[in-house]
This record gives C-alpha cells, structure tokens and sequence, in this order.
C-alpha cells in the first residue's frame, strides 16, 4: 500500500495534487512520501517484534538526505557501500553505531573515515579486505569490529544483474571457506569478529531462497561458536521484492520474512540485522514526467516523455517493469490503446515500454511511473547534458524540494578547461 492515490480524478502524493507540483517544479521530478516510507519502516519493525535488532536501510535504494533523515528519525540504521553514503548518512544524522559498511572494494580511506567517525561493523568481503582493515585500524589504534559475509552459493531466482549470493558472483566469501577466514580473523590485530553478514540478491518474490540462506547461516553460527567466535550479530541483507505491478509478481510480505528470520535464526540469541532499501522506498516514489509528443510510427504510435533512461534507467538495464498511470484518471471504461514510451535520449534502449495500454494521451499530458523510489533518482545520469531530475518530498499537504533542479550554468560551471584551450 502507497499513498498514492487518484481523488476526484486527480492523481495525489498523500494530500498534495502533483499537478500542484508540476506546475512550482516542472517536468520531470521524482516525488516521495514521507507517509508510506514510514509505514514500510514499521512494517519491517513489526515484522522483527520481540527479537533484538536493527533495520538498517539500503541507502544505495535512495540517498536523498530527506529520506534518510525520515527514516533515521524513525530509529533507523543505515547500510553504506561508500564514503560518499557514510558521509550523508552522517550528515542526515545517522550515528556511526547504526552504521553498517558494505561492499566488496572498500579503499582505506573509507575504512579510517568510518574507524574515525565511528562505525557499528564493516562486512567484510575478502581475505585482502580483511588485512587492509587490520593494517588502518591498527595505524589508528583501533578496533574494526567485524562481520563477514559469506557466499552460501544460493541462486536468489531473480534478473541475472541482481543475483549476488551464487558462487560466480563476487560477493562475499566462499561459505565452505568461512572457518578458516573466522580462524584467520580471529589472529589479526585491530579486528573483532562479531558476526556473519549475507546477502543473496535484490527483488526476490519467494521466500525460499532466504529460507535456504538463513538456514546455512544458522549452521554456519553454531559451528564458528563451536571454534570460539563470538557470533553476537547477524546481518542478513536486504532483497525482499516489491510488486512493480498489480497483475504479475506478489512478493511475501515482511511479516513473513520476519516470521522466516525467526524461524530460522531466532534462537541463537543474536541480534538481527537487515538491510532492506527497495521495499522501504520502492513504492514510496514516483517519477512524473509530461508527454512532449505522440508521434505516429509504422504500425506503434510513440508517447515521447520529457524523462528519459538517464532519469529512470531501470528499464534500460533490466528491462524492468514500472507501471505508468496518468495524473489525471481515466474515465471508466476508457479506450486502452498500445504505445510505446520512450523518452528523448538518441538511443532506442531510451525506451520505458512497448506497446503499453495506455488512455489516449497527448503533448502536455502528464504521467507517473510508479514504484520510482528505489534505484530510480540515485541512478540518474546528466547523459545528453540533461539535468539530474529533482526530487521532491511530500508529508500531509505540504510538500519540499528536497533536491533542486541545477541551471545549466551550474552544469557548464563544472567543466574546466585546460590551459591549452
Ligand atoms: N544489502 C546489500 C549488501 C546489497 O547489495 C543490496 C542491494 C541491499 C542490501 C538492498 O537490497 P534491496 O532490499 O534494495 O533489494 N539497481 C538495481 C538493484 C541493485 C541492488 C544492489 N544491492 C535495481 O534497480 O533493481
């Protein structure tokens, strides 16, 4: 459920029309609401009810400083892949013990920026990860506590992009191979183990492949206890899917995942982590966007938006799904006709739909692509020198820009020449 709703005919974010909107802002601009991020988050706290743990969010999903002070207010934690994300996760106000680090590359400037602004844990990725972080913490006199993820070789069954716990991903460490990384963990000054991390891909609609997750995960707990780890927490990542549309995919619902986490990992006395990023803001975002022409082709007409693969670029690089409805509702029983949405940009893989139904639209009609929360503004790109699209946020009737639009000289004003030209 969303708060995104049509009134009277009028697509609204919460109590705002986005037409109201469109005309302060203009076309296209991402919209968020500040209502529906904050049920997901209680959703997921619900879910977890009466075990220890945290929930921190996957802010590669979206990194807004607005949306992540939302959630940090509501007690969030945060899951950073960079010093970029732990800088803003500071800065939204996040502390450092609510901070968890992921990623396969971390340099060592990142690890001393989180070992000096404080860190909860690094999970860590590999064995020359692992000896970098003992050689900074060491330098700053310092302890990384540490949890390391392990690759359980488990095919999530989701796009082959976003797949991340088979043995051919890069992710993580062998799972067979762990006991002897723990073992090599435990030898190292400045390192203190605390846990295991997993994390097996994004968009998962079945619960089976967490179940199956969890359950080495839980194997794998008792047996590094039983080598004298102290395995105090486990981070189990993120991935849980969310319907792109009504009709296809009905993913489970996070009291089920959380009736899973129980089931599976409840009694070790561990306090659980998660990192979930799109189901908290996948369906908490829109991308509207104006219908500049419809141009009649051979055999297709084409609806050309004003927002492009460089705004919106999941469907370009996962031929993702993301329904498009208008701002202005159809009336019942309105004429569906098959176009094809593409935006501006000079390649046809700018293309967000082919032969969608769609009421009969036209230049300066607006549309919304929905489920535009998550990998939809972190993702954008200023290819064809079109500027990074806003974001605004909704809470009530009131509404924010929360990331202007630059001018074209801010953009121009980036370049530099050399001395030479
Ligand atoms: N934790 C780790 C270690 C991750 O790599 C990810 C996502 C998450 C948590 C959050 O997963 P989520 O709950 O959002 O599924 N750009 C792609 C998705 C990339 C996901 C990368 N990792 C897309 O638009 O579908």
């Amino acid at each position: 459920m969303d708060h995104f709703i049509y009134r009277d005919g009028i697509l609204h974010a919460e109590d705002v029309p986005l037409a109201d909107i469109a005309s302060q802002v203009g076309t296209p601009f991402y919209c968020y609401s500040t209502a529906t991020l904050t049920r997901h988050y209680q959703l997921f706290e619900a879910a977890l009810d009466g075990l220890d743990h945290l929930i921190c969010f996957a802010m590669k999903a979206n990194s807004n400083l607005a949306v992540l002070r939302t959630l940090a207010q509501l007690g969030a934690g945060m899951d950073v892949v960079s010093g970029g994300e732990y800088r803003r996760a500071r800065a939204a106000g996040v502390p450092g013990e609510r901070i968890v680090f992921a990623g396969v590359g971390k340099t060592r400037a990142e690890m001393q920026l989180a070992l000096e602004g404080g860190i909860r844990q690094f999970n860590v990725e590999s064995e020359p990860e692992l000896a970098a972080l003992s050689e900074v913490a060491t330098a700053l006199g310092a302890e990384a506590p540490v949890a390391i993820r392990v690759n359980p070789d488990i095919d999530a069954g989701t796009h082959d992009k976003i797949a991340t716990g088979r043995k051919e991903d890069k992710f993580g460490i062998p799972i067979a191979r762990a006991r002897h990384v723990y073992a090599a963990a435990a030898r190292l000054p400045g390192i203190r183990v605390c846990g295991i991390d997993v994390h097996i891909g994004s968009q998962l609609t079945e619960l089976a492949p967490f179940e199956a997750a969890y359950s080495r995960i839980a194997d794998l707990t008792r047996e590094l206890r039983a080598d004298g780890h102290m395995i105090e927490r486990l981070d189990l990542g993120g991935g849980l899917g969310i319907p792109y549309t009504a009709s296809n995919e009905v993913p489970p619902l996070p009291a089920e995942y959380g009736a899973l986490i129980k089931r599976t990992v409840g009694d070790l006395g561990c306090t659980v982590e998660i990192e979930p990023g799109r189901l908290i803001a996948g369906n908490a975002g829109l991308l509207v966007s104006s219908v500049i022409y419809r141009k009649i082709g051979a055999g297709r007409d084409f609806l050309i938006l004003d927002s492009a693969m460089n705004d919106l670029g999941r469907p370009a690089l996962y031929g993702a799904w993301h329904d498009i409805i208008p701002l202005t509702e159809p009336a019942p029983g309105a004429d569906m006709e098959p176009v094809d949405v593409v935006g501006p940009v000079c390649e046809s893989g700018d293309t967000f739909a082919r032969q969608r139904p769609l009421p009969p639209l036209d230049a300066g009609d607006m549309v919304a692509f929905r489920s535009a929360g998550a990998y939809g503004a972190v993702m954008a790109s200023e290819y064809n020198s079109r500027p990074l699209v806003p974001e605004v946020m909704v809470r009530g009737d009131q509404f924010a820009v929360i990331r202007p639009r630059p001018t074209f000289d801010e953009m121009l004003g980036r370049d530099t020449l050399p001395p030479w030209l």
